[in-house]
């Protein structure tokens, strides 16, 4: 497998363009956790209460209520990542998944309006699937340090520096980088989409860690950008071996963005979605998910027999998104995302070519 090293400076996310008449005013609703509301939210309490503790959810409920009414007036649908908090995740979420499952169903929403529980490129990607629908984010800082390691410049010189090798971009990745590339994939098709193209040579950007898993997966020559998740790239071999020494019986399950020696000790190895799934198929007494924390309360809620140990390494881009911005973004029709309009008819190019390989 090989590597390019260089790499030039980001580029902004572009500025909102419109106001549809859709942005009508909602009066702040009161957030007072009353006997009515704790009696209405009670069921859902009941769901989420090995994961939320009875001191958090007068806080939570009345803002939960009010998302899921102003939702419903601004006929919006909440796509929410598997790394949202348990109370966005089972709370207000209407989508949960991981990148390829949010990516398909924002392909098909029937809403007016999209919130994005989630960072920045996974609300360009469903902007660039849904042109005329107005997408918003709760908080435009949510990045990526994936994201952040590439630019549509550094594509155009990694054609100049590879002609004819077909270049995949993960997801994880600008609008405008997208627009430079053959084919998007995700954790969960990444493989697929490489092999899809016939090609002995494949650039796969901007993750290194996942280029080198997939190289463990193919015969298709893989050449790797110098990109890493700041979450997964702390973790390490050793540290998940010393689980294991604690106990034997301790399953191990590893997002690809990980680092080589420890999806060479996991168990399983996966997308957030394939991660999840193992979890409820195969439920073992003791596990460690070893990606970004909230995943595995958003898991343990609904598996009470599972004991999840938890190296809890937290997304900071992730962690920017919460119930109180995300009912302002509702109430105060903000914060916009949009593409220009010319990267994005490349960009939704390389994203339906991979959901159409994936359907
Ligand atoms: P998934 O597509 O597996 O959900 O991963 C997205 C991500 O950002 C992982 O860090
Ligand atoms: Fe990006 Fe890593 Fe955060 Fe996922 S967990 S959004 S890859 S920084």
């Amino acid at each position: 497998m090989g590597f390019i090293e260089t790499r030039t400076p980001d580029t902004a996310p572009s500025a909102p363009q419109h106001t549809p008449d859709c942005f009508k005013p909602i009066p702040r609703p009161d957030l007072t956790y009353t006997p009515e509301v704790a009696a209405e939210m009670a069921p859902m309490y009941d769901r989420v209460k090995n994961v939320i503790t009875p001191m958090e959810w007068p806080h939570y409920a009345p803002l939960i209520k009010a998302i899921n009414d102003v939702k419903k007036q601004r006929n919006a649908v909440i796509l929410a990542h598997n790394y949202m908090t348990p109370e966005i995740f089972h709370g207000v979420g209407d989508i949960v998944g991981d990148s390829l499952q949010l990516a398909k169903e924002a392909a098909v929403a029937e809403a007016d309006v999209i919130v994005q529980a989630g960072v920045h490129f996974m609300a360009e990607t469903s902007k660039l699937l849904n042109p005329d629908k107005t997408v918003l984010i709760p908080d435009m800082k949510a990045g990526c340090s994936l994201a952040a390691s590439v630019t549509a410049e550094d594509v155009r010189m990694l054609r100049e520096a590879y002609p004819g090798v077909p270049i995949v971009t993960y997801v994880n990745t600008s609008a405008a980088v997208k627009a430079e590339c053959d084919i998007c994939c995700t954790s969960s098709n990444a493989v697929k989409v490489v092999e899809s193209l016939g090609a002995p040579r494949v650039l796969l950007i901007p993750d290194e860690y996942l280029a080198k898993y997939v190289q463990t997966q193919t015969d298709v020559e893989i050449i790797a950008w110098k990109g890493r998740c700041e979450v997964h790239e702390r973790f390490t071999g050793e540290e998940l071996e010393a689980f294991r020494a604690a106990d034997p019986a301790v399953k191990i399950i590893a997002h690809p963005e990980c680092p080589p020696d420890v999806i060479e000790t996991a168990d399983f190895t996966g997308s957030t979605a394939a991660m999840i799934d193992w979890v409820k198929t195969n439920r073992p007494p003791k596990v460690v998910l070893v990606t970004e924390c909230s995943m595995s309360s958003n898991v343990a809620a609904e598996t009470p027999d599972v004991e999840f140990v938890r190296p809890c390494n937290l997304c900071p881009h992730m962690k920017r998104i919460s119930l109180e911005n995300i009912l302002d973004a509702l109430l105060e029709m903000k914060h916009e995302v949009t593409v220009d309009p010319d990267v994005a008819v490349r960009a939704r190019r390389a994203v339906e070519r991979m959901v159409n390989l994936t359907n």
